[in-house]
């Protein structure tokens, strides 16, 4: 379904007065102190909501997607936790968004392989003669004369999924298998837009590294491979919500913000991406209340994260701009307790990536390994390239920041040395997938990272005085060529070490 361009409709609910009578906020409370909240924060709690998490998956067949009761399910919990407190004001945005859900399988002369399908990929059934795009199919001039009434064999990287799926429609070919540059399976993955201007989409499945090679192998030895593509796919506008939480304590013109996404992937419960980061705050926001803050504190629960950071963009572009301004900084949390994790620190000064955030991520950057230090416990940094929900906020010009463990990039020997683990196996080997529940969170990096959260919202909630205040529109301009250029492209932790 071809998505209007006027589709984004806000409603801002508010909660309503009679939710708020139990208001037990007073200004009494003591000043929020890092060491404190730290010792508030308990694996058991966050052990409870993730179980919550996986029971309200079980409302969808085992997903959490936006635009599923298991979905719907976690925002009406997470709202009914933080109005229990009465220390926040809660605001619900909702707005409809292409819902999408599928499957791919590709054969190729009579073998089967593993396939994944791309999020808004369309449905279809073609049988094809495979051709080999040169160069990664990022450009039109690598779609040679012979690719109309072909099926394009792609190999990942440079540009994300989307973009050689529909270079290649508008080439002429009738489906595309993409095969990844990396050891093992795709793993889903998304094409980011529900349409693009370079071109339609068409039957997309993706494979594995060995299995492209194997047929890239045969065509450049002059073979010839008839390809076949299955795709079954709904695509539909669904409507669902992001949750803010602003706290009634401290200065609502200096507000700290920390964010996380609350969808899962279709494929799974998302118990690790991104429930993990999403129980992790809302741990935070709970104890939080027990305290006053200097300034105002707001709790981001983004929807649709996964189709292409779709909520958290919505709320950003959404900000008049004295809106935008009161927002100090804002720290991101998503996948904070992968099962082979490190603890990778978003790199805000640049130093490892080469890709800076706005002044003032190089000072929250630092928060987070000053955490990691008191712990006594090795950081490691993670490349600021827009593969969260920080992407909206660093382009908006809003110091950002944050923490992952890990999702399906692999741990290397030296990580493995810093903080055990398997060398050679992903971060995550369930990332994305059905196997995604309890099972798969480390509880130990788990409660490691939760408390870093309260050190960095208390720290923050406490001082923002070296966080400058002024927006850089040619710094934010930059970051947004920087983050387009590496969309869907990257690992999702980048890691250097
Ligand atoms: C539920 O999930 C299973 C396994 O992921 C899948 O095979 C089945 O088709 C799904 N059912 C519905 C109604 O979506
Ligand atoms: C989820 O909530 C949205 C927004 O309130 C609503 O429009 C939608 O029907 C709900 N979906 C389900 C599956 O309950
Ligand atoms: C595409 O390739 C052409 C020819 O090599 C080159 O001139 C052009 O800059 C490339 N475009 C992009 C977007 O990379
Ligand atoms: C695949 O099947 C086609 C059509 O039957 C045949 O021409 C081609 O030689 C086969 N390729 C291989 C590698 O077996
Ligand atoms: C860092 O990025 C800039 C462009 O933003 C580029 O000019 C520079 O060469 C890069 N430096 C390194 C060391 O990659
Ligand atoms: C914005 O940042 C750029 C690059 O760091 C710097 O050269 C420029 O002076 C800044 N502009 C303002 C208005 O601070």
């Amino acid at each position: 379904m071809k998505i209007a361009s006027s589709f984004v409709l806000w409603t801002l609910a508010c909660a309503s007065a009679a939710q708020q009578v139990s208001n037990s906020y007073s200004s009494k409370k003591r000043l929020v102190e890092p060491q404190q909240l730290i010792s508030d924060i308990s694996k058991r709690n966050l052990l409870d909501h993730a179980k919550k998490f996986v029971d309200f998956s079980k409302l969808s067949n085992g997903t959490r997607a936006f635009g599923t009761a298991g979905y719907n399910a976690t925002i009406d919990y997470i709202r009914k936790e933080l109005l229990k407190t009465g220390y926040y004001n809660i605001e619900l945005q909702t707005f409809p968004f292409l819902y999408s859900t599928g499957s791919s399988t590709f054969s190729s002369n009579g073998t089967n392989y593993p396939a994944n399908w791309f999020t808004y990929g369309p449905a279809g059934d073609v049988e094809a003669p495979v051709i080999h795009i040169n160069n990664q199919g990022c450009n039109v001039t690598d779609y040679p004369t012979t690719v109309p009434g072909s099926i394009a064999l792609i190999l990942r990287g440079s540009c994300d999924f989307g973009l050689k799926a529909a270079l290649a429609g508008a080439a002429g070919a009738v489906g595309v298998v993409i095969f990844n540059n990396v050891a093992g399976p795709i793993n889903g993955g998304t094409f980011n837009l529900p349409t693009r201007p370079e071109g339609p989409y068409v039957p997309t499945a993706g494979i594995s590294d060995a299995d492209g090679q194997a047929i890239s192998d045969i065509l450049s030895s002059g073979g010839e491979v008839i390809g076949s593509i299955h795709s079954e796919a709904l695509n539909e506008n669904r409507y669902s919500s992001n949750l803010l939480a602003t706290s009634k304590s401290g200065n609502q013109n200096n507000i700290v913000m920390a964010g996380a996404h609350s969808d899962s992937v279709p494929a799974g419960p998302g118990i690790n991406d991104n429930g993990s980061g999403s129980i992790g705050i809302l741990e935070v926001a709970l104890q939080l209340s027990k305290y006053e803050t200097k300034q105002a504190v707001r709790f981001g629960f983004w929807t649709a994260e996964e189709s292409g950071l779709v909520g958290s963009s919505q709320y950003v572009t959404s900000l008049t701009t004295a809106q935008n301004q009161k927002i100090a900084l804002y720290l991101n949390f998503d996948m904070i307790a992968s099962p082979n994790y490190g603890h990778f620190i978003y790199d805000g000064d640049g130093s490892q990536f080469n890709i800076t955030g706005p002044a003032g991520s190089d000072k929250i950057e630092k928060t987070f390994q000053d955490y990691f230090k008191s712990i006594k416990y090795p950081s490691g940094s993670a490349a600021f390239n827009g593969r969260s929900d920080y992407g909206p906020f660093l382009t908006g010009g809003i110091p950002a920041g944050g923490m992952n463990t890990g999702a399906e990039g692999i741990k290397t020997e030296e990580q493995v040395a810093l903080w055990g683990g398997q060398a050679g196996v992903a971060y995550d080997k369930c990332y994305h997938q059905a196997c995604d529940g309890i099972d798969n969170l480390a509880v130990d990096a788990f409660e490691r990272n939760a408390k870093g959260i309260a050190y960095a919202v208390a720290t923050y909630a406490r001082s923002i005085d070296n966080i400058p205040r002024a927006r850089n529109a040619t710094v934010a301009a930059k970051l947004a060529s920087q983050l387009d250029s590496n969309s869907g492209s990257c690992d999702h932790a980048a890691v250097a070490m």
